[in-house]
């Protein structure tokens, strides 16, 4: 199986205003990690997610319908430094309130840069998700831009900077590298049979 459609259905700014009931995963990660990029790869589509080089401000989640059968939801990116103290505030209120008795809510992507390694920001948003015992796939991005002979020690220091997670795959939005792999994964987790009636 494999993702073969991908719709985008809508964006919101109040967790009210979700679509039709579906299994969800989310995405998060600081801004310019690659979110829009990893969104297009998983999807096998240029364009669906906006990749840009200007960090966005807008608090939105972004709804992609897949395959008719699950969403990802693509949230805007943290730590984007030049974002106000209060727009920064009104974020985590958004994501806690999306997070916060979320039943359709599978997994949390959470995107990582693998050359620059987990950030304060990052570090902080993965304990926080962990509290809240999510279950949590940690993507990182950018696997390209490091010499290959170096990547696996890179990969190694990234993981023991985590308290080695469960799970962690390093991709490349370029080279494509592990892509099969994450999406073998994203569908085994969001089209699991729905137990919770
Ligand atoms: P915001 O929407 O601003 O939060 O950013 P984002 O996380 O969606 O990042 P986006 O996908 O827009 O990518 C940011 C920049 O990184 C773009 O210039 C991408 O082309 C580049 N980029 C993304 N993924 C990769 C990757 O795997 N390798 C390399 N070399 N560049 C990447
Ligand atoms: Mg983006």
């Amino acid at each position: 199986m494999m993702i073969k459609e991908a719709i985008y259905i809508k964006s919101l700014t109040d967790v009210k205003d979700q679509p039709e009931r579906l299994p969800q995963a989310l995405l998060l990660g600081r801004s310019n990690v690659g979110k829009s990029s990893f969104i297009n790869s998983l999807t096998h589509r240029k364009n669906l997610a906006r990749v840009s080089k200007t960090p966005g401000k807008t608090l939105l989640l972004n709804f992609y319908l897949i395959n008719q059968s699950f969403y990802l939801v693509d949230a805007p990116g943290y730590g984007y430094a030049r974002r106000s103290k209060s727009t920064k505030d009104d974020f985590i209120i958004m994501i806690e309130s999306y997070l916060l008795n979320n039943t359709d809510l599978k997994f949390v992507g959470l995107l990582i840069d693998f050359k620059v390694g987990p950030t304060k920001d990052d570090l902080a948003t993965y304990h926080f998700l962990r509290e809240l015992g999510l279950d949590i796939i940690i993507i990182a991005t950018k696997k390209d831009k490091i010499p290959k002979t170096k990547q696996f020690k890179q990969e190694k220091l990234i993981k023991s900077m985590m308290g080695n997670p469960e799970t962690l795959i390093s991709i490349s939005n370029v080279t494509k590298e592990n892509m099969e792999k994450v999406e073998r994964l994203f569908l085994e987790k969001l089209m699991e049979e729905n137990v919770d009636a």
